[in-house]
């Protein structure tokens, strides 16, 4: 008998070959960066069966759930037409700004990579806030302007009124046995002023944007074309939840799967080479070291 898939696990395997072993509609969102098929790295570029692996793709994939792409170029594009034509529905086009260039000897330095999203059905984008300094990107003249528009609003009595009725209703919905941080602003709060939105974006956060600005740690990445852990969850975030199954069939450095630990999601991934497969299987291994709660000295904060 074929033996099946194991969740939170990444198998040194063809992606082709391990998706056969996946169930039909048992994946809540496949998040993945395939080569692009661009580079001239012969060891990461390896060119895959466009059309066999769109179309595991949709089998294994659960009714109005998502795949996220990352890419660039034309292949990017034929993969958006493939699964246009598979009956995938386009929902979002997210722009991931680097942050610094990759390509420093180009006329035209690049500085960001794609992500498209398209849903097998009729999947809707969650609203994910993320928050406020984070959004703001810790930029101090940024923060110092929002503080400076809150404070030319609040001269206005009929904002001043706004405010005030918004924190009395909210005081109200606190429940006396939680801590107020745990506790999110109640769909009866109707945010229809200025000054009301600007004091409820710094406490529960901003929608996400379709630029997303996230600089990897260089030093630490264990693989040439390793993705940000927080832009992964971010991008988890719109489109399944805790608790969900998330396939990287081309996981490289694991990064998909170290967000999935950091949301409380589950994984499965598919690396073909031996020794990204290796130095990712001990990356997981160390964060869940970190992460165990046996041990007496562990980081505060989740890898990135
Ligand atoms: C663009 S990289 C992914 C990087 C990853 N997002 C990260 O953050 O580390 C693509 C990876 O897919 C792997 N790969 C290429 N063809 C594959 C195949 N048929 N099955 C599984 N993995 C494959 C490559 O070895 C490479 O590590």
């Amino acid at each position: 008998m074929v033996k099946m898939i194991d969740l939170n696990r990444i198998y040194n395997e063809d992606c082709l070959e391990g998706m056969k072993r996946i169930p039909d509609n048992s994946v809540d969102c496949i998040l993945t960066d395939p080569p692009y098929l661009y580079l001239k790295n012969q060891k990461l570029d390896r060119p895959f069966d466009e059309i066999a692996f769109f179309k595991e793709c949709k089998r294994v994939l659960k009714k109005d759930s998502f795949i996220v792409l990352f890419g660039r170029g034309t292949s990017f594009y034929r993969w958006n037409c493939i699964l246009a034509d598979m009956g995938f529905t386009f929902k979002e086009e997210i722009v991931w700004d680097k942050g610094y260039t990759t390509s420093p000897l180009m006329k035209v330095h690049r500085t960001h990579e794609t992500v498209s999203i398209h849903t097998k059905g009729k999947g809707t984008i969650k609203k994910a806030a993320i928050p406020y300094l984070e959004q703001k990107q810790y930029d101090i003249n940024s923060i110092i302007t929002d503080i400076k528009r809150l404070r030319s609003c609040l001269h206005n009595s009929k904002n001043l009124k706004a405010v005030e009725d918004y924190l009395t209703k909210k005081i109200k919905t606190i429940d006396s046995t939680q801590q107020p941080k745990y506790v999110s602003v109640s769909s009866v709060i109707n945010i229809t002023n200025r000054c009301t939105a600007a004091i409820k974006s710094i406490e529960d956060g901003m929608n996400e944007k379709t630029i997303i600005k996230e600089v990897l740690r260089r030093q630490q990445s264990i693989h040439p074309t390793q993705k940000p852990v927080r832009l992964l969850e971010r991008l988890l975030n719109l489109v399944c939840d805790e608790g969900c199954t998330v396939l990287d069939p081309f996981s490289g450095s694991a990064s998909t799967a170290i967000a999935c630990i950091n949301t409380k999601r589950n994984y499965i991934g598919f690396e073909i080479d031996k020794e990204y497969h290796e130095l990712s299987v001990k990356r997981i291994n160390d964060l869940n070291t970190c992460l165990s709660p046996n041990k007496t000295t562990y980081r505060s904060a989740p890898t990135r």
